[in-house]
Order: C-alpha cells, then structure tokens, then sequence
C-alpha cells in the first residue's frame, strides 16, 4: 500500500544516508585496496579518481533525475520516460541489466560480508594478538580453505540480510549509519595513524600517489572504471530506485558531490592504513582479494587495545556491508515481486536463496572448485569481472545517454539548476566526456 502513496524521504539527511548507506562498504576497503595492489597502485588510483569525478559524477546524478521523474522502478521508470520518441524495450532493457549485476554481486559480496564476520569473531576471540605476518597468512589461508567454514559465514551473512529486510527495518538502519559511518571514519584515522608508525608510510604514499604510466594498461584503466561503478553503486538501478523518493526540493548535484567524497575519503584512507602494513611486513600489495585480511589484523594484533580497535573495526565493516548488501537485494526483490504472484516476504526468501546458491559456486572458487570456468576465470573471479568490468558501465552508459541525449535538454538543465557556463560544462561532460570515456575504455581494453 506505501507503494501506492510512494512517500517521499521525509528529509534530504534520510536520502543521503541511504546512499551513503549503500555506496559505503567492502568495496570502499576490501575491493578499493585489493584492486590498487592488484594494478600496479598509483596509476590505478589517479584514473580511478578521475573515472570518479567524470563518469561517476554524471552517471549518479542521471541515475537518480531518472528516478525522481519515473516514481517508479527503474525499468519501467526508463521505459516510460523514454515515451514514443525511443525505444521502450531497449531502455526497459538497460534496467532489466540493472537486475542482473545486482543479482550476481550480492552473490560473492555476501562471501566477503562472511569473511567479515568471521574476523569480527576472531577479533573476540583475541586470535589475531601478537600474530607475526605468517600467522595472520594462516590463519586467513585456513578460512579460504575450509568450504565449510565459508558456507557457515556467507549463509549468517545472507541470514542477517534476510532478517533485516524481512522484518522491514531497513528505515531503522538510517539512524544507525548516522553514527556507525563517522565511527568507521574515525578509525579509518587511527589505522592510517598506526600506518605511520610503521616507518614505511612515505612507501605507501608514493605507491598509492606517485604514478608509474607504464603500469598502465587498457585493463587497468578498466578495472579503475569498473571500481567507480561498484564503490559508487551505479549501474544497478539503485540509485534510480531511491532517486524516485527524493523530492523536488533536493539538489542532486550537490548531494552526489557529498555522497562522493565520503566514498572516496574512506577508500583513500583504507589505502593509507593498509599500504603501510604491506610495506612494513614484506606482504606483497597484489596479494589479491585477501588483502585487508592478511594486513590489518597484523595491525591490530600488534597494537595497544588492538582487540578493542580489531572489534570495532570488523564489526563497522560488517554493517557496512550489510547496508549494501540490502541496497543490492531491493532491486532483486523487486523484480521477482513484480513479475510472479509471490508475497513480499516469499519473494525476498526466493530471491536470497538464489543468490546464496550461485555465492556458493563462488567460495568453491576458493578451495575445491579454482579451476577457470569461462574466459580462463573461476567462478568468484568471473562473477567480479562480468558485473564490475562490464555489466555496470553499460548500464551507467545507458542511464547517462538517457538523460544527456532522451530528455529535455532544458529541463534536465533546470532540474539541476544549470545556468549559462555550468549548463555548458554538464552538456560537454554528460553527452560526450562520460560516454565517450565509457566507450573508449572498453575499446581499448579488448584492443589491448
Ligand atoms: N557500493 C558498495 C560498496 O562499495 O561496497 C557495493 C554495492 C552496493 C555495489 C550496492 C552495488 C550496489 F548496488
Ligand atoms: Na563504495
């Protein structure tokens, strides 16, 4: 019945946190670090960076004008915006993807979420004190090699997901990041001041910030795009999904400049707590996606009130997570709920069931099953390329053509309240920078 009505977020601090709520997690720590080791790091950060501030800029504020104007899902919601002058199914398609990469990330995210978990028992449980770099290595290599233990910590994971979203406490949530995402800031903070106790944080720095343009590659300036995408959660539909409750009032340009630099600063700052850990214990920074979990229980294990910091700091990555984690199955929920007779509640249970299967084909990648099943990848690996490589920047495509080109360009300008100079800038960025960047990124990368 609220569908119906369709409220509108009672004020603009709600709507942020929400956003925030779904763009702020694993992959502002866990993805963002592991992808700079991965790429070589400084190169991959400044495109990263840049990809943030041309394409996701943009691509955030569209999907959330499209959502405003749609009040509706975001299938339909561009299906019908696009009205007789486009084609209908081909937009409705653009959503329809939409679906499809949320579907398949809260897949593996949910494994990441459970690794989570399990170090913020293992934080209780004071297993990380005074744990040298090989014992940390251990003890994270016995967690990937237990098929078991994966499965008991991505199914809590998916549990608490369901639970929260069944019982409808999901507007509860807002009032908990108000507090947990400063929280998470500040011991962000601590970690990087501890980073600089290692003596080997002017390594971490040159390595994050001092570029070698020869590392770069059409793939790693891929990667930096896909990166933009996942941590900013665009190319899902979410962000459409809740543009269709802000209200008129809101300004969209300076809500996705706030929402941004909050992602951003906590991914920088993951960056500068782990870098300087790597470094310090000869860890080697393309470690891959086990990186926070091989680095900063080192940390803690080794500090004063590290149990204390480890804790905290496990359990906020865990509701960080949990807060994307149910922006990722909204969209999935939705989409069932729509398309077959099922209830609310059954269409959630379906819908996470489906997801916690295909997640466990990804911790198989792990252990038993790390042999390349497509495209010479695993299953976990080949679920993370897929979406963030490929799936997302063609729906934020998508989503940033339909505004620059499908709608009025004026209204679009009023909207955003572009006057003169900045109306050319946004026309510039929105119709050729950004999909032209998308465009050319994928372009190159096939060709390189
Ligand atoms: N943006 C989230 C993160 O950085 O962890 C992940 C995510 C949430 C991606 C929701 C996509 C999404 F729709
Ligand atoms: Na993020």
């Amino acid at each position: 019945m609220s569908k119906l009505v369709h409220a509108q977020w009672s004020s603009k601090m709600t709507f942020v946190l929400a956003a925030a709520g779904s763009a702020v997690g694993l992959g502002n720590i866990w993805r963002f670090s592991y992808m700079v080791g991965d790429n070589g790091g400084a190169a991959f950060v400044l495109v990263y960076l840049a990809c943030v501030a041309v394409v996701g800029l943009p691509v955030l504020v569209a999907e959330w004008l499209i959502g405003r104007r749609g009040q509706k899902n975001p299938i339909n919601a561009m299906a019908e915006l696009a009205g007789k002058n486009a084609q209908p199914k081909a937009w409705a398609l653009v959503g329809a993807s939409g679906v499809l990469a949320a579907f398949l990330i809260l897949s593996f995210y949910s494994v990441i979420g459970g690794w989570s978990l399990s170090y913020t028992l293992g934080s209780v449980t004071g297993t990380f004190t005074g744990q040298d770099a090989d014992g940390v290595g251990a003890i994270f290599e016995g967690l990937l090699g237990s098929p078991g233990l994966l499965l008991l910590w991505h199914t809590a994971f998916m549990a608490l997901v369901v639970w929260i979203v069944a019982r409808g406490v999901t507007k509860g949530l807002e009032g908990a990041v108000r507090t947990m995402m400063p929280a998470l800031v500040v011991l962000m903070v601590v970690l990087v001041g501890y980073g600089m106790t290692t003596g080997h944080f002017g390594e971490a720095l040159a390595f994050m910030f001092r570029p070698d343009w020869g590392a770069l590659s059409g793939d790693v300036v891929l990667a930096a795009m896909g990166q933009a995408f996942f941590t900013l959660s665009l190319g899902m539909g979410i962000m459409m999904a809740y543009g269709s409750y802000l209200g008129e009032d809101v300004n969209l340009l300076g809500t996705a400049r706030t929402v941004i630099i909050l992602d951003t600063g906590i991914a920088l700052l993951a960056g500068l707590a782990i870098f300087p850990i790597v470094f310090a214990n000869g860890l080697s920074a393309g470690e891959g996606p086990g990186l926070i979990f091989v680095t900063l229980p080192l940390a803690f294990g080794n500090m004063t009130g590290g149990m204390l910091l480890g804790l905290m700091f496990f359990l906020l990555l865990t509701f960080a997570a949990l807060t994307s984690a149910i922006s990722l199955l909204e969209p999935v929920v939705e989409f069932v709920e729509e398309r077959t007779p099922l209830t609310r509640v059954m269409a959630t249970l379906v819908s996470a069931v489906a997801v916690w299967l295909l997640g466990i084909a990804a911790l198989m990648s792990f252990n038993v099953w790390p042999e390349p099943v497509m495209f010479g990848l695993n299953v976990f690996d080949l679920l993370d390329t897929f979406t963030s490589k490929i799936l997302l920047p063609l729906t934020g495509l998508g989503a940033i053509v339909f505004v620059a080109w499908c709608l009025d360009r004026r209204s679009v300008a009023a909207e955003l309240n572009l006057t003169g100079g900045s109306e050319q800038v946004w026309l510039v960025v929105a119709r050729y920078v950004a999909p032209l960047g998308v465009i050319l990124v994928f372009v190159n990368s096939l060709l390189g």
